[in-house]
């Protein structure tokens, strides 16, 4: 129990000092290996970047070392989304890579029936919507397609959902283009759902379980997401794509994305642009 004390002085509630992390490098170099574990990213090259930005993450739940950093991660799933959604780079906007987008929209057109197009990882959403414009534009019956986007940063997630987006993600579309498919909304754009396929968004990791569960897709596109891989995840995640790709469907990676060399899947080309599908011998 707490009693104040009889002469009436002001109590004055001790805040935490906020010091930077130490510089704990055995558990910096921990941390890396943890975040990599979960998510394939490698942040040794972005180590400074990082160490700068979780001083003020750690100071503000009070955590004084990396070591202990990655513990909290391992064992608290919110912190752990929490830590996710700082470290993960989620650069992306509006007709990325166009000419890729158009061509895979072509190989859409060809298709019968019902078709499924996973954007893995569709950050913000931007990809997402953009494959939904150009379905819609290329004349294909939105009814017949679904688009799914994953991603494991959940303020992503979140923001594709809402589907509200600046002037600055939207740069690369004529004034044509966002008057058609976006409404204004103060100085952001809000995207006319109405007018695409059904665009759906879920919080996974390509490395759970979760994924697996997908269920099987004509197209994939994943861009940008290997490029922060090592030769070994980026060979884990193709394997992960080969058993939710259709055995006639195609697989676009963006361009600074390497490949790395697999029985899997074969490479082609339509003009300068590649795609991957999956090996003929494999499907004999
Ligand atoms: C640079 S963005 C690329 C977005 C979009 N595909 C593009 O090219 O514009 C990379 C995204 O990969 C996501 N990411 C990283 N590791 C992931 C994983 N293991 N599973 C799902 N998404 C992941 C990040 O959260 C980030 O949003």
């Amino acid at each position: 129990m707490f009693f104040r004390k009889k002469e009436k002085e002001p109590i004055v509630e001790e805040k935490p000092k906020l010091v930077p992390l130490p510089s704990d490098d055995d558990g910096l170099v921990e941390f890396i290996q943890t975040i990599k574990k979960i998510s394939g990213v490698d942040l040794t090259p972005k180590q400074d970047v990082i160490k700068h930005r979780l001083s003020y993450f750690a100071q503000a739940h009070s955590i004084a070392t990396f070591r202990d950093l990655s513990n909290k991660i391992l064992g608290d799933s919110l912190f752990r989304q929490e830590a996710l959604n700082l470290v993960t780079v989620n650069e992306t906007y509006f007709y990325r890579e166009l000419l890729q987008l158009e061509i895979a929209v072509d190989f859409a057109k060809s298709l019968q029936g019902n078709i499924r197009i996973l954007s893995a990882p569709c950050s913000s959403g931007d990809e997402v919507y953009s494959i939904g414009m150009l379905i819609s534009q290329a004349g294909i019956n939105i009814d017949r397609v679904s688009i799914c986007g994953i991603d494991i940063n959940s303020d992503a997630i979140k923001q594709g959902e809402e589907g509200i987006y600046s002037a600055r993600s939207l740069h690369r579309l004529s004034n044509e283009l966002r008057n058609s498919f976006f409404d204004p909304l103060g100085k952001d754009f809000k995207i006319k759902k109405r007018l695409l396929p059904k665009c759906e968004y879920k919080l996974v990791n390509i490395f759970d379980e979760d994924f697996l569960n997908l269920g099987e897709f004509d197209i994939i596109f994943s861009r940008n997401m290997m490029i922060y891989f090592d030769e070994a995840y980026r060979l884990k995640t193709i394997e992960r794509f080969y058993k939710v790709l259709k055995d006639n469907g195609r697989m676009y990676v963006g361009h600074a994305d390497l490949i790395p060399n697999s029985v899997l899947f074969d490479k082609n080309m339509i003009g300068r642009v590649v795609y991957y599908q999956k090996a003929k011998k494999y499907l004999d």
